[in-house]
Parts: structure tokens; C-alpha cells; sequence
């Protein structure tokens, strides 16, 4: 295994294909362009061409296809979003629909495709895979960080520094008035962002969907360290009805401790905005890592990224984790903000 893309993935000896095809789907993430840039010119350089598919599986069932060249994706390594565009295919999940998608494939001489996404759309791509032999590629790309087989999905860091400014701001306010704030970010499912924010932010407390609370610890929590001298506090909550988001949250606070908790919901902000460094960087190694798994013959896999190298990892044994939340930066945020 090494830095580039190499990996112990069994390979199938598999005739180097002409014709690949790439989406997006899932949420947007910041550095998607940038990871559409990578294999796109990486394909260029094999004599591989890319066909792009539009607005994700979505594109690929009504065939939304066009033909994509180096310079299809010029000026995109800065840019947010993705301008092959996205949506969350319920259809998708239907064998019915995975059938017209891989005729569609067929139709236009396709032998690879490249899925950049995220955990849904990883599972979906592991099941079209098995089904109709496609191999397929998965470039782990979410603001939220949640795909089994990789250290870091592309857009996560991003998504991190968007709300730590946030943060930042939001925090010398609460000093000057001596006030509670609580502060809902993005991850419906996941805790990630959560906790990175709520580490790097200096918050009091953070409440995630993967692990159980209860309002009254927080209340507990935050009158405490009112006791110890604390004046302004901020308390991260990860969205969505699994954590109940932040209202439930500053109304016990405001009960508890009769000054008027504020509320801030990050919401979309989180997913915009250029892609930052890191991004930028591991999106085109993992775009480049994928087309270097298709020229091998390697099998579908996820190109993940492993203590720093580019890896794959074979999508059946992804496909069926969850990546866990590691349980003890939460008691690091209680240790660290006493
Ligand atoms: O999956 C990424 C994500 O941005 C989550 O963090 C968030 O909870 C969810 O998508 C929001 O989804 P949507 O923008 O489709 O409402």
C-alpha cells in the first residue's frame, strides 16, 4: 500500500476501459469539484474518456449524460458545491430503477463508474455494483464525515472551519454579555461535526445523535461551571429529530437558569463556500487514487484515505458498517472547557 492509491484490493486483470462515468450524489460537499477535476485530467492522461452524469443516480436513470474534457473542469478546483449537480434518489433504492441506470451505462459504452458521495450513496453504489457487475468507485465526500474506510470524506474540513468561524464570532458576543449560547450544526446522523466544533470552538457541551443525554446533565453541566465563574457558555447541537436540535436544548437552559438562552441554527452555511486546503488536496489525491484503482483492475472499492495514505477498500466490506463516534472527546470537551 502507498500514499497514491495502491492498495492490497484484489485485482481482476480487468483490460484498461475507454469510456468512464462520474457523478455526484447525496448532499453537496465542499472540494466535490475538485475531486470531479482529479479524475476527469487523470482520465485524460490514461486515454480514458468520462462521460458526467447530472443531479447524481437521479441523472443516471434518465440518462442526464454529457461528455466531460480537461477543460469541462477548469476554473472548479475553488469552487463549492457541484456543478455536475446532485439530489438524494429515493428511486434509486429500487432494483427496478438500478436496472435502467445500468442499461443506460451499457447504452453508452461505459465500464467504470466513479460515485462521489456519501454514506447513502456509497450503499447504493455497493448494491448497483454487486448487482449488475458495474464496477464501481466510491470518492467518500460529506460534510459529515460518517464513511466506514476512510479517516476523512471530502468536505468535512470545510465544513468544520465554516462553522468554527461561526463560532469564533458568536463567542465574543457571549462574553460581552455574559450570555448562553446554543448553537445547532449540521449532522443529522452523526456526531462528527459536533464534536470537531465543539472541541475546536472551546464549547461546554455537545449533544450528538449516536449517543444518548439528558437535558437535565446539560442544564447540570452548565449551572456548574456558571458556580466555578463562567459567564458565557456555548453548547453545540447536532441537528435532526435523533438529538430533537437546540430549541428543546435553550429552552431547559432559560428555565434552569432564568436568563434567555440565544439560538443558532448554522444549517447551510456549513455545506457552501470554497473548499478549503485540506480539501482541495484530498480530493484530488482520492480523484486521482480512483483512476489509478481503474487502471489497475482492482475491484469496486471505496478510495479512502488511511493515516494520511490514499487506500481501497472493497465496497461489499464497507458497505455494511458505520463508522463509530469515539465516545471520550466528549468527556475531552467537558475536561477541556472546566
Ligand atoms: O448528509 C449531509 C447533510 O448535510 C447532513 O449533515 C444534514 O443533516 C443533511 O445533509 C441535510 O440534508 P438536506 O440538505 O438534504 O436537507
Amino acid at each position: 500500500m502507498d500514499g497514491n492509491g495502491n492498495s492490497e484490493t484484489p485485482e481482476l486483470n480487468a483490460p484498461r476501459p475507454r469510456r468512464i462515468a462520474i457523478l455526484t450524489a447525496g448532499g453537496d460537499a465542499p472540494g466535490m469539484n475538485a475531486a470531479i477535476r482529479a479524475v476527469v485530467r487523470s482520465a485524460a492522461i490514461a486515454g480514458i474518456e468520462v462521460i458526467g452524469f447530472r443531479r447524481g443516480y437521479e441523472g443516471l436513470i434518465r440518462d442526464l449524460a454529457e461528455p466531460l474534457d480537461g477543460r469541462s473542469v477548469a476554473n472548479m478546483i475553488q469552487r463549492g458545491g457541484t456543478f455536475l449537480e446532485t439530489s438524494r434518489s429515493p428511486e434509486f433504492r429500487t432494483p427496478a430503477a438500478r436496472g435502467l441506470a445500468a442499461r443506460n451505462l451499457k447504452r453508452h459504452q461505459i465500464e467504470a463508474l466513479i460515485v462521489v458521495g456519501g454514506e447513502g450513496s456509497m450503499i447504493g453504489a455497493a448494491a448497483f455494483s454487486a448487482e449488475t457487475g458495474v464496477p464501481v468507485f466510491v470518492i467518500p465526500a460529506s460534510i459529515d464525515n460518517d464513511i466506514p474506510g476512510t479517516d476523512y470524506s471530502i468536505g468535512f474540513d470545510t465544513a468544520v472551519n465554516t462553522a468554527l468561524e461561526a463560532i469564533d464570532r458568536i463567542r465574543d458576543t457571549a462574553f460581552a454579555y455574559e450570555r448562553v449560547f446554543c448553537v445547532e450544526v449540521m449532522g443529522r446522523d452523526s456526531g462528527f461535526i459536533a464534536i470537531a466544533v465543539a472541541l475546536g470552538g472551546g464549547a461546554e457541551a455537545v449533544i450528538v445523535p449516536e449517543i444518548p443525554f439528558s437535558l437535565d446533565d446539560i442544564c447540570d453541566r452548565v449551572e456548574d461551571s456558571h458556580r466555578r465563574g463562567k459567564r458565557s457558555t456555548i453548547v453545540v447541537v447536532s441537528e435532526g429529530p435523533r438529538t430533537g436540535g437546540v430549541i428543546p436544548v435553550a429552552e431547559a437552559l432559560t428555565a434552569r437558569l432564568g436568563m434567555q438562552a440565544r439560538v443558532v441554527v448554522l444549517g447551510h452555511v456549513q455545506r457552501g463556500g470554497a473548499p478549503t486546503a485540506r480539501d482541495r488536496l484530498l480530493a484530488s489525491r482520492m480523484g486521482a487514487g480512483a483512476i489509478k484503482a481503474i487502471l489497475d483492475g482492482a475491484g469496486p472499492s471505496l478510495i479512502g484515505e488511511d493515516r494520511g495514505a490514499i487506500v481501497r477498500v472493497p465496497l461489499s466490506e464497507v458497505a455494511t458498517q458505520r463508522r463509530p463516534l469515539d465516545p471520550s472527546l466528549i468527556e475531552l470537551v467537558h475536561q477541556l472547557s472546566t
